[in-house]
């Protein structure tokens, strides 16, 4: 086995062989076999199943259900409604943190979105709960629902959703404008947007007097367990969750949900382990989604195309009873030099469900209005849309105007471009048409997210025979995290992956942070790295101090860690395995605890983000105006890449769901009713196969020598960001035709 060496790695950290390797998933045999454990498929001793009612109004009261009914049904256990819900040790609807969301766990009558969970059937089998829940036949009080970005109480944000201020401001934008010899002035409009997994929320939920056994998909182990802990009134210790797969979170499946919590209520309530999957409908209310925006930009320009300001500003949606938003004014923070910027957000409140993280929360909006208006701005100076972004470059953060701690920026404009052949476009739009008369368009968006570190901890050891264990409670979701956290681990402790035992996915092992934010390789991988490093000091202190070791006297500097064995860095020639040492020492193992966390001095100093650049051709039929993206491509920058193919997969996944945004993904509100009238994947559009021919990732090489030892980024949510903007502008380019709302359809073009 030999060491390789990656161009990408940041000099001063040590390297193994497993660490840049493209490694197929880890279990992704499991998978496409079927063997993979899902939370659905536990089908635990005396199990039975739990049906959700979900309300058909999106304001009112429940006034009457027919329990009587639904428990006359062959099969059906019991019938749980806010009259003999089992206790709760604390209010759902109280919210000691940020990241603490308020639930609907039939806490009383009210009824406060469609789709609200108001009752929940057990029976012996799924179709008995699933009948049993349709006879409750619920009647209603029902009170107007308030939809819509007009005509409703505005709020001001305060600190939720992402957690920046609502409000901000650097230089004098309206001196700015002012003084600007263009200005362009536009309005952006994207829908509500709800989380579509192949796998909907589910849990199997058994307990054992005050002990609680779950299985259920979440992106946060630890932060599940304290929710539960809280609201149930029990020890952390005494909750069990197993989430080793999930079937797709992107944000939905961050926090425990409602619904997750009325499937343990119904185990408690009728003393069995129970089973609680939400139909696809059920998805649509109770288990967060992106709100709508309606985002204006006000952008001025110098004579040479520079720009004098930046305004943005977004209206967004959040729920009566709670505050999340989409934060998309805070894209415009990061990309763009001006020496004027100002963000701002204000919300009103809908009878939806709670808003919540999905996909890139803020920075997919906010990019698609951001990008959109900066190629309007390039049209309205005569400049190429790519010469316009290299014009307004940010060599540091404009807002903070801290240096960037990496940004590869101008390299992924530049290997994009070639490889898109971006050189060839005409300036004008309708200038180009393919051998069938199909108007063809070309246009690009600038790609960024932040790259965030959260806390987690890690456990590993080194076995007698000399291989190795490494434990962390990471989230899979599909991304790779068992396969790339895997490949951390094995570096991290001088071993190949086949030799190295890797858990996650369950609460029993140390906290593994949130898998959101983009942040969990590096979070989990930190504290891997740390775990490691810690284990394998520990065993340089036994060589190195026993007189008959090969590496006595050598010091824990002196000894480098490889394949297994130490080896002295002054004299290669002179090493010993692991097991040697171990067997001298007359231990069975040898363990050691590692954590990560951001240092704030570090994060402090600099701007930490991903980058990239998207483009994308689409073809426009000029009669019919339908659209088809032909041809996307993506070069992003960021900093170590652990595993080439697992990271080329999210961008492709990211930038697929770029094409969602800009083309498919609406979720549509009855104005009268407020209810949602595709709450379905035949209505509710996703990309397919046949939509996406041709995607293209370029993996951009980045040093980041500040951002974490390992030097990692994050590349789950960045490319979703810039694609949706790259799309509607080729959709000018094609047409000449400004689309601002979103999804773009042929009804824009006609
Ligand atoms: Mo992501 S929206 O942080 O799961």
């Amino acid at each position: 086995m030999s060491e390789i060496s990656l161009t990408q790695n940041p000099a001063h950290v040590r390297h193994g062989s497993n660490v840049g390797q493209p490694l197929t998933r880890r279990d992704g045999l499991l998978k496409v076999t079927g063997a993979a454990r899902y939370a659905a498929d536990n089908h635990p001793e005396s199990m039975v199943y739990a049906a959700l009612a979900v309300s058909s109004i999106a304001r009112g009261r429940v006034t009457a259900l027919d329990v009587a009914a639904a428990k006359a049904h062959p099969g059906v256990i019991d019938v749980m409604t806010p009259e003999n819900r089992p206790p709760l040790a604390e209010d759902p609807d109280a919210k000691n943190h940020p990241f603490m969301f308020r639930l609907d766990v039939l806490q009383n009558d009210r009824v406060r979105y469609p789709n609200q969970p108001i009752a929940v059937v057990i029976a012996d089998t799924l179709e008995a709960a699933t009948e049993g829940a349709a006879l409750l036949a619920p009647r209603y009080d029902v009170e107007p629902a308030r939809v819509g970005l007009d005509g409703n109480e505005v709020f001001t944000p305060q600190g939720v959703g992402v957690g920046n201020p609502p409000n901000d401001s650097h230089g004098d934008v309206e001196a700015g404008l002012a003084a600007a010899s263009r200005r362009v002035e536009a309005t952006y409009e994207t829908p509500a947007q709800y989380h579509n997994p192949m796998e909907p929320h589910a849990i199997v939920a058994a307990w054992d007097g005050d002990r609680l056994s779950i299985d259920t998909p979440t992106q946060g182990l630890a932060m599940a367990v304290g929710r539960v802990a809280g609201l149930f009134g029990i020890a952390p210790e005494d909750i069990h969750i197993r989430s080793p797969f999930l079937g797709g979170g992107f944000g939905g499946k961050g926090v425990m949900s409602g619904p997750q919590v009325l499937g343990i209520l119904a185990a408690r309530m009728v003393g069995r382990p129970v089973k609680l999957v939400l139909r696809r409908e059920q998805m649509y209310g109770p288990v967060g989604h992106r709100g709508p925006t309606r985002q204006t930009l006000r952008l001025g320009t110098a004579g040479d195309g520079a720009l004098t300001a930046l305004a943005h500003h977004t209206r967004t949606a959040s729920s009566t009873f709670d505050d999340f938003f989409e934060p998309a004014s805070n894209a415009s923070h990061t990309l763009y030099a001006s020496p004027a910027i100002a963000t701002s957000h204000d919300g009103v409140r809908l009878d939806t469900g709670t808003p919540m993280f999905m996909r890139a929360p803020g920075e997919a909006t906010g990019s698609l209005a951001l990008e959109g208006a900066l190629d309007e701005m390039a049209e309205a100076c005569g400049m190429d849309p790519l010469d316009f972004r290299l014009k307004n470059y940010a060599e540091v953060e404009p807002t903070s105007g801290k240096p960037f701690s990496s940004k590869a920026l101008r390299e992924c404009y530049a290997q994009g471009a070639e490889r898109f052949g971006w050189a060839a476009r005409p300036l004008q739009p309708r200038q180009m048409r393919d051998a069938s008369g199909l108007l063809v368009g070309w246009g690009m968006g600038t790609a960024t997210f932040p790259a965030l570190m959260f806390q987690a901890e890690a456990r590993a050891a080194i076995k007698s025979d000399g291989t190795g264990l490494m434990e962390t409670g990471a989230q899979d979701m599909g991304q790779g995290a068992w396969t790339a956290l895997a490949q951390i681990a094995a570096d991290g402790l001088g071993l190949d992956i086949d030799q190295v035992e890797f858990r996650a996915g369950t609460s029993d092992l140390p906290d593994a942070g949130i898998a959101g934010g983009s942040g969990h390789t590096a979070t989990a991988g930190m504290a891997l790295h740390d775990a490691g490093a810690k284990v394998i000091a520990r065993l340089a202190d036994l060589a190195t101090s026993a007189e008959n070791s090969p590496l006595f006297g050598a010091g824990n500097a002196g000894v480098v860690a490889r394949d297994g064995r130490l080896f002295r860095r002054d004299d290669e020639s002179r090493s010993e395995s692991y097991a040697d040492i171990l067997a001298r020492a007359g231990l069975p193992e040898i363990e050691a605890r590692g954590k990560s966390a951001a240092d704030p001095a570090v994060r402090n100093a600099y701007a930490m983000h991903a980058h990239g650049a998207v483009f994308a051709e689409v073809k426009v039929h000029p009669e019919l105006g339908q659209i088809r993206v032909t041809r996307l491509v993506g070069a992003f920058a960021a900093g170590r890449v652990i595993n080439p193919r697992m990271v080329e997969s999210q961008y492709l996944g990211g930038m697929i769901w770029g094409v969602s945004f800009a083309l498919h993904e609406h979720a549509i509100t009855d104005r009268r009713s407020g209810r949602i009238m595709n709450a379905n994947l035949a209505e509710y559009h996703v990309p397919v196969n046949a939509d996406i021919p041709s995607v293209e990732a370029i993996l951009v090489e980045e040093h980041d020598p500040h951002v974490n030892a390992l030097g990692i980024k994050g590349v789950g949510e960045i490319g979703v960001t810039g694609t949706a903007g790259a799309i509607a502008n080729a959709v000018w380019h094609a047409t000449g035709i400004r689309v601002r709302h979103l999804p773009i359809g042929l009804e824009g073009l006609l």
